[in-house]
């Protein structure tokens, strides 16, 4: 928790209103950095869409405004719908005008202290407009990590034309196409899910080496699909299909959403700089507005009030129950969705290990269910007291909690994060966005934890929780991610990089007054 400086408190207290976009992986970090500025003497309004509305009960030190978000005219698509960009793009359009009455009727209140500045997601680009138009500066929250961005924008980068192989592909300079064209075919074969896409690949890899082939004039690089992307070598020519189902659709949100954060008034990243020091610079280049590393905010303020669901605390007496480092804690996030057969390999996997789990199986997790129909029979009988399966867990104190041995996540950034700090060792599954990439620097470069390369299947799953649990490997990704965290904490100490620090520094401070 962050103490409240009286220093700061003296000053004039001065309103800052922010502006979350309605997914629970976005509205946690927001709210966490609504309550560290609070603590440093802001003043707090939230403007919220009402789709996945907080609830103000929970934070009575701040004042919530509701917009109309027209959202609720999609939000039945949600469930069958894999692209995350279309319903971005939509809420740009839909609160445009309800953001900018509600934002002026605020400026215009009589008798409240003046705003500092507003504070909104990053994929709200459409708000730079409204700021620039109503005179406010606008600064905003990136919620995913540094490396993310880089990986999003390294064409923006690498200049207006790529070399692949023995063939050039000239850019388009209106719009950034996220991929190169070359790289399509891999979401021709797109389906439900994102590890049904992968599936499918899979067994398609010849089909589609050829098809690329056939699209490029023959002069693809030698690789395949386990090869690493030459442009990003970060990221494999697998992982990008679990990236987004609409490359077209995200290139334009992406360059919407880089244009409007390179013209706000600075970059608040929910990352600490001892991670990601060497894309601190490439981004102050790429961005050259001042870029602020604040994270990680839950050390501050946890997640527990912003939850969009209730939390099932009855599993925190189960884990006291349990052997030190012994639980394998599985959780897919906020977004992701399995199908059904994925799902009971999941469940095959969980009771082919001798440990003891702990399952969060948001409602709606598996593609057809309600929540848990489509377990294997007898599952529930057989897991017995070894396991326990809840509709959302109280992520922070699970990941804290001295039984949890390892997590199995989606990489979330949050959750990447949240297992970082807590020095617990990842199983990577991702499935959309800025997973794959966060879970590449997990296992790749960072090394503290494991890619379950082959999707959802029971032997797979079985290997990966043995090599995290019992192997020697596990035992060293136990170490350098306990080296991490306690550079976390010793960072957080000495207030280097983060919101204690970069608050209490007087030239950030003006910065976000002026
Ligand atoms: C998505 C993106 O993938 C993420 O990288 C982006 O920055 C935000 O949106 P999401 O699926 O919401 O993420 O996952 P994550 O970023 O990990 O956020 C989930 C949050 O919910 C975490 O703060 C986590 O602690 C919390 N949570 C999760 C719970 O409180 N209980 C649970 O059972 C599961």
């Amino acid at each position: 928790m962050v103490t409240t400086d009286p220093s700061l408190r003296s000053a004039t207290r001065r309103r800052i209103i922010l502006f979350p976009t309605p997914f629970q992986g976005h509205i946690n970090p927001m709210l966490q950095l609504a309550n560290i500025l609070h603590t440093h003497g802001f003043q707090i309004t939230i403007i919220h869409a009402k789709f996945n509305a907080p609830n103000p009960s929970n934070h009575p030190h701040f004042s919530f405004k509701p917009i109309n978000d027209g959202f609720a005219e999609i939000a039945d698509q949600l469930a069958t719908n894999q692209d995350a960009t279309y319903f971005r793009k939509y809420l740009n359009k839909s609160c445009e005008d309800p953001f900018r009455d509600c934002l002026a009727g605020l400026l215009a209140e009589p008798g409240q202290d003046p705003v500092a500045c507003l504070i909104t997601d990053a994929a709200f680009y459409f708000a730079q407009a409204v700021a620039d138009e109503l005179k406010l500066p606008r600064m905003v929250l990136r919620t995913s990590n540094l490396g993310c961005v880089l990986a999003y924008d390294w064409k923006n980068r690498s200049g207006s034309e790529w070399n692949l192989g023995s063939s050039q592909y000239s850019r388009s300079s209106s719009e950034m196409q996220w991929l190169p064209r070359h790289y399509e075919p891999f979401f021709e074969v797109s389906s439900a899910s994102p590890s049904y896409r992968w599936k499918i690949n899979k067994r398609c890899r010849r089909w589609l080496k050829t098809l690329i082939c056939r699209r490029i004039g023959s002069t693809f690089p030698d690789s395949d699909y386990e090869a690493s992307v030459p442009e990003f070598p970060l990221v494999k020519f697998k992982d990008i299909a679990k990236i987004t189902t609409n490359p077209h659709g995200m290139g334009e949100f992406v360059t919407n959403m880089f244009t409007q954060m390179r013209a706000s008034s600075g970059i608040i990243w929910n990352t600490f700089k001892e991670l990601e020091e060497s894309d601190l610079e490439t981004i102050s280049k790429d961005f050259p507005v001042p870029s602020f590393t604040l994270g990680p905010f839950h050390e501050y303020f946890p997640a527990t009030s912003s939850s969009l669901i209730e939390q099932d605390r009855t599993i925190l007496s189960w884990l006291d129950k349990q052997a030190p480092k012994s639980v394998v804690y599985v959780s897919f996030g906020s977004g992701a969705r399995i199908t059904e057969s994925e799902f009971q390999e999941v469940a095959h996997g969980l009771s082919n290990i001798n440990f003891p789990f702990v399952w969060v199986v948001r409602p709606g997790t598996v593609a057809g269910s309600e929540w848990l129909e489509s377990l294997p029979e007898n599952f529930v009988e057989g897991m017995g007291e070894r396991g326990r399966i809840v509709k959302w867990s109280p992520q922070h104190e699970v990941l804290a909690h001295p039984a949890t041995g390892c997590f199995w996540t989606h990489n979330g950034w949050n959750s990447t994060l949240e297992s970082i700090c807590e020095g617990v060792p990842m199983i990577c599954s991702p499935c959309y966005a800025d997973q794959p990439i966060n879970a590449r620097n997990v296992s790749d470069v960072w090394k503290i934890g494991v890619f379950l390369e082959d999707g959802f299947e029971r032997t797979g799953i079985e290997m990966a929780i043995k090599r995290v649990m019992m192997d020697k490997e596990g035992e060293e990704i136990r170490e350098r991610i306990s080296c991490l965290k306690e550079k976390v904490k010793l960072s957080l100490d000495e207030g280097s990089s983060h919101a204690k620090g970069d608050l209490k520094d007087i030239q950030v401070r003006e910065r976000i007054l002026s």
